[in-house]
């Protein structure tokens, strides 16, 4: 028996990297990556930017879509997913602009945002791997307890709970908090070939619980995954306190 002692987002990485060079990419068939910001996933993104410095993996074929962004703040604000994205992932990768696919926290039209991603990802064949965090309720990308499981790409008003979360960006101002975000739905990351969640600490240990062990529950809104064909879940120690 062999017993691996590996940081948890240390394995996603090193799980996303065999699933990208695996797969045969084409033109008309790139590798569609989707993916969370968060803590959560900070570490697999450094480990991810290691392995392409290194020559062990190539995002020349991989398209990417983000889950969510914070409605009303500039797109070069510290505190926006765009620049989350670029800090810790995009800038340190071989990725083609053109592939990373967001959300327009600013655009006119929120709706028709909304509905042009959801479009867009059809376009690329659907998500291949879906990578998320969760909120210790329970959330997949911005699905708040109560989000439809049906649910598609949409304008979602925050939880109380996550705009509190969130004042630890915004130097502790709630004035200063998004309010809004635009998120794709729980039915929009259940569609991918493959989903994987990432969830580390044990103030998420009642929601990993929640999400693997009950019944799947509008209220739990990962626990979702249940019911997909393929799914992951990849935590620590510590989250697992609940099972
Ligand atoms: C926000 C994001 C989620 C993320 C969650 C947890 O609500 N919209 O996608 O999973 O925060 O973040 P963290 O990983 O920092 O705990």
């Amino acid at each position: 028996l062999n017993i691996y002692k590996v940081h948890p987002m240390e394995s996603s990485a090193h799980y996303i990297k065999e699933r990208i060079n695996q797969f045969q990419p084409t033109e008309k068939r790139p590798f569609v990556l989707g993916l969370p910001t968060g803590s959560s996933p900070i570490g697999c993104y450094h480990r991810l930017a290691e392995f392409c410095k290194s020559g062990q993996l190539s995002f020349r074929n991989v398209v990417t879509f983000n889950m969510d962004e914070c409605v009303g703040i500039p797109r070069n604000h510290k505190e926006s997913y765009y620049s989350f994205m670029q800090t810790h992932l995009f800038k340190h990768i071989d990725i083609k602009p053109e592939n990373i696919n967001m959300l327009n926290g600013n655009a006119e039209d929120l709706d028709a945002e909304c509905h042009r991603y959801e479009a867009a990802m059809a376009a690329h064949g659907g998500i291949e791997l879906f990578l998320g965090g969760i909120g210790p309720d329970g959330h997949i990308a911005f699905n708040e307890p109560g989000s439809s499981l049906t649910s598609r790409t949409r304008v979602k008003t925050l939880a109380y709970e996550t705009i509190i979360a969130n004042t630890r960006f915004f130097d502790g101002d709630i004035d200063r908090v998004p309010k809004l975000a635009l998120t794709v739905g729980v039915a929009t990351f259940m569609d991918a070939r493959e989903v994987c969640i990432m969830i580390t600490g044990a103030h998420k240990s009642i929601a990993l619980a929640k999400c693997i062990e009950e019944g799947v529950n509008h209220m739990w809104s990962v626990s979702a995954i249940q019911m997909h064909p393929k799914g992951l879940v990849v935590c620590d120690e510590d989250a697992t306190l609940e099972l």
